[in-house]
């Protein structure tokens, strides 16, 4: 049976085969061709980690796909229906499909078509500047109508197997990507499949999110992530705060009656107001200025609910944009990685001062005062307001009074971004004095919150922007203004991390439990701090002074590593770290601290 099989298809099959060689090169003519024809120049990355004056302009025009030379260009989509032709249009330009319908022929042991007769193959092309270009031939028993799927087109992946029969080429009919060429019992087409996101160029993984994704790719059984500023436990696990589970009871086993009791309480999932939820709002700058603050009762302070502090940093950036068009912001070089890139984004010109000293690995406070001076008056300074992010290094009390004064001299806003109230010394009150120094001062001034750190609901996002104005009529009129910028952003913020908040900061107990949990993470990062520096200076006879390291603060320790050195905390040590040479101590427990000291230890003497 089996060989009467190959004694009356092999000829045919031999037939088909070559029918298809001539078919295949006829075709690869036709897409060569095509492809001298689809060349466009790339589209540049829209990479906010480039330095400001070298990144591309964004073209100002409605699509990048309206900059792909060639016939048909793509239109900005007016509506739905031609977002359709739009993507068909691209498609025509960017990539072609070769399909080859061979000629039916029949199983001569069954008489007519059946779908397990069905025989389909395909090839991939690879071309030059063309990422999803195929052929594929189909041999049918039943008609040329049998084809693939365009999903199965797209993937654009060699394969061998059984057909599923007739009706999919009618669907492909009617679909614009593909054209139809007949040669009497031959059909020839060729289908043609596009991206009009081919200009757009792969983007760098995140300095500091890229470290985790690195990290979950290592097997190796001392690895150790210091890479991303998340508190963990001494078993180096997430932590989620009692207070938070109580109030938001996200226990797993009562979720359900958690989400229950909120809808009883009317605590329902409408939309909040743009500019959050007012419980939330009033208890966030309270926590921040003080209860009693006369910016608070003098209704000064413009809050405004943000997408935690990225979010929020992000609408004041648009305001700056906005209102004080051509003004400069000054960074602190260095600052936390994303500061960049939310001004970069916002369009708003930065520059840097000065900040970190690294013959003293401390600040270079002189520097700072005379780079805030040399600023053109009416700057916006962007200072971290306890913590700093990522060197760990704080201005004493009085050095913030003589960047106060400086500020105001030149009639500078100071623009706070407060990450980690209550995590660098333990103390809300202690942790917002920088920012309450200057308001006392009477002076108008910017605060980004974030509760991702003190009360880890990274995931929740949730934080403010909080504008202080010398009046209540001119608060009204920012908070305004914030709303309008929110609006078209994201519309409204989520609820859930709001409520937890204005629960916790809003119920005396609760908040003193969250005091006391707080008071707990900066002890147990204290702990871990001392215990690296006992190390360090235990096994280091060279007489380098590590005593750095103590006076540093928060989640954070700038180690001094460079970027050699750091790669070799990775690549040897299985460290992971930022290139920048900072760990999160948040990160680090009792027990690995020894094992750090000796990768530091290596690091720093051995590798230059
Ligand atoms: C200095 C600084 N600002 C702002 C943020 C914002 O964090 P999030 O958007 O998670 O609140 C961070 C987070 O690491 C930070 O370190």
């Amino acid at each position: 049976m089996i060989s009467r099989r190959k004694k009356s298809f092999f000829p045919g099959a031999k037939a088909i085969f070559l029918l298809f060689l001539i078919l295949a090169a006829g075709a690869t003519l036709v897409v060569a061709s095509r492809v001298s024809n689809l060349m466009k120049p790339n589209i540049g990355p829209n990479d906010t980690n480039f330095p400001q004056s070298n990144r591309p302009i964004q073209p100002s025009g409605p699509n990048p796909c309206s900059y792909v030379p060639g016939p048909g260009h793509c239109k900005a989509p007016s509506d739905a229906s031609s977002s359709i032709q739009h993507d068909s249009q691209c498609s025509e330009d960017l990539l072609v499909h070769s399909v080859f319908i061979l000629p039916w022929y029949q199983n001569p042991h069954k008489g007519n078509p059946v779908e397990s007769d069905l025989r389909r193959f395909s090839v991939e092309f690879n071309l030059p500047g063309i990422s999803m270009a195929s052929t594929m031939l189909s041999l049918t028993s039943a008609t040329p109508s049998a084809s693939l799927s365009m999903q199965e087109i797209l993937k654009g992946k060699a394969r061998l197997g059984s057909g599923t029969g007739s009706t999919l080429f009618n669907k492909e009919k009617g679909n614009p990507f593909i054209k139809e060429k007949s040669f009497g019992r031959i059909s020839m087409t060729v289908a043609v499949n596009a991206s009009c996101f081919e200009g757009i160029a792969m983007a760098p993984p995140d300095p500091i999110l890229g470290v985790s994704e690195a990290f979950r790719a290592d097997t190796d059984a001392k690895k150790l992530n210091l890479g991303v500023g998340a508190y963990r436990t001494e078993e180096l696990q997430p932590y989620v705060l009692d207070v938070v589970n109580k109030v938001s009871k996200l226990y797993l086993s009562n979720w359900y009656i958690a989400e229950r009791l909120m809808l009883e309480r009317s605590e329902n999932k409408e939309y909040l107001p743009i500019e959050g939820l007012a419980a939330f709002n009033k208890v966030t700058a309270e926590l921040l200025f003080g209860a009693d603050n006369p910016v608070i009762n003098q209704q000064r302070v413009a809050t405004v609910q943000g997408l935690s502090g990225t979010g929020s940093l992000r609408l004041a950036a648009a305001l700056i944009e906005r209102y004080f068009p051509g003004a400069q912001v000054m960074i602190s070089s260095p600052t936390w990685g994303n500061h960049k890139n939310i001004f970069n984004d916002a369009r708003v010109p930065w520059s840097e001062y000065r900040y970190y000293d690294p013959k003293t690995v401390g600040l270079d406070f002189e520097g700072m005062i005379s780079d805030i001076k040399a600023a053109p008056d009416g700057s916006f300074i962007v200072l971290h307001g306890c913590a700093h992010n990522p060197t760990g290094i704080d201005p004493t009390p009085e050095q913030w009074e003589k960047i106060a004064d400086v500020i105001q001299e030149k009639n500078h806003i100071p623009f706070f971004d407060v990450a980690y109230q209550g995590f660098a010394s333990g103390s809300l009150d202690e942790d917002a004095s920088s920012v309450r120094l200057f308001a006392a001062r009477g002076m108008e001034l910017l605060v980004a919150q974030s509760y991702s750190k003190n009360l880890g609901l990274y995931a929740e996002r949730i934080g403010a922007i909080n504008v202080v104005c010398s009046s209540a009529d001119a608060a009204a009129r920012v908070k305004s203004q914030l709303k309008r910028i929110a609006r078209p952003m994201y519309s409204n913020p989520p609820v859930h991390g709001a409520r937890i908040v204005a629960n916790v900061v809003g119920d005396p107990a609760l908040f003193n439990e969250w005091k006391a949990e707080m008071e707990m993470m900066a002890g147990r990062i204290k702990n871990v701090r001392q215990k690296l520096f006992d190390s360090l200076s235990a096994k280091d006879k060279s007489g380098k002074d590590w005593s750095f390291i103590l006076k540093q603060i928060g989640m954070f320790s700038f180690t001094g590593l460079n970027k050699t050195q750091s790669d070799n905390m990775t690549n040897k040590w299985h460290v992971y770290m930022t290139k920048d040479g900072r760990i999160s101590l948040a990160g680090l427990s009792l027990a690995k601290c020894e094992y750090l000291a000796d990768a530091i230890m290596d690091s720093y003497h051995n590798v230059s």
